[in-house]
């Protein structure tokens, strides 16, 4: 299988503090790959330094065979890797379509009329919800609106690579499944290469096809889905059993 993304001992922090002690993981091309593990672990600042938002200070960040380690963010964005942050980070007081509308501008084929109309129509297919609310305020959505609209704007930019940090925050179970489904058919359907973080475990293993378990800082455990899902530790630590 090809590769999408791989990381390579990547370490990195706050000012003094190191938060990342080498981390190496490889996502292949269109699969999802999920990385687990307690609050305070890393999570964000991997998603993070991979996106380029904190500086690496050792390691490789390889995107499709190219070394972008050192590339900034929005030419991350613009060479087709985009991250959904935690928390969703939607501008409250513009409409759907306008927080639509900016997550286009970074990429040079839908900065076009012509080519944010075309990704434009492509996320209102998979979220009519949203096309229904296109004039609504972000903020007066509901928790799960936001985050199809988070992704939405994600998938503006026309990622190949799409990181997420944990998509179901706060959602209602059934929502958070139905959220973690969609990313699923969007790794089958348009070959997505998918790297997620997520609190919701068993979800997102079922869709998983490989899992690394992160604790402060290194990567603890990995495997293949079925292998991670059988680990009489990890079901007991992250799924209660
Ligand atoms: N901006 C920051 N400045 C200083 N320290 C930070 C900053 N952001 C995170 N940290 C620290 O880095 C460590 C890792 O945090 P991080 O947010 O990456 O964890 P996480 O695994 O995403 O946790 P959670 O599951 O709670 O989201 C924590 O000790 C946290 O306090
Ligand atoms: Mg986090």
């Amino acid at each position: 299988m090809g590769e999408g993304l791989v990381v390579e001992g990547l370490e990195s922090g706050y000012g003094e503090m190191q938060v990342l002690w080498g981390v190496s993981l490889r996502v292949n091309r269109a699969s999802m790959t999920v990385v687990l593990g307690p609050n305070g672990a890393g999570k964000t600042t991997l998603l993070r330094t991979i996106m380029g938002i904190n500086k690496p200070w050792k390691g490789k960040v390889i995107m499709e065979g190219e070394d972008v380690t050192f590339v900034p963010p929005h030419e991350k964005v613009a060479r087709g890797m985009t991250l959904v942050p935690e928390g969703r980070r939607l501008f409250p007081e513009l409409t759907v379509e306008e927080n639509l509308l900016l997550g286009a501008y970074t990429r040079i084929s839908t900065r076009s009329t012509a080519g944010y109309r075309e990704a434009l129509s492509q996320v209102y297919e998979l979220f009519p919800r949203l096309r229904e609310r296109r004039g609504q305020k972000a903020g007066t959505l509901s928790g799960g609106e936001q985050q199809m609209l988070a992704i939405g704007r994600a998938l503006m930019s026309e990622p190949r690579i799409l990181l997420l940090d944990e998509p179901s925050q706060g959602l209602a179970p059934k929502i958070a499944i139905q959220i973690i489904d969609l990313l699923s058919n969007l790794r089958r359907e348009r070959g997505l290469t998918i790297l997620l973080v997520e609190q919701n475990i068993a979800a997102a293993l079922k869709n998983a096809d490989y899992a690394y378990v992160m604790e402060q800082g290194v990567i603890i455990k990995e495997g293949e889905r079925d292998k991670i899902l059988h680990d009489e530790s990890i079901r007991q630590a992250y799924l209660g059993l």
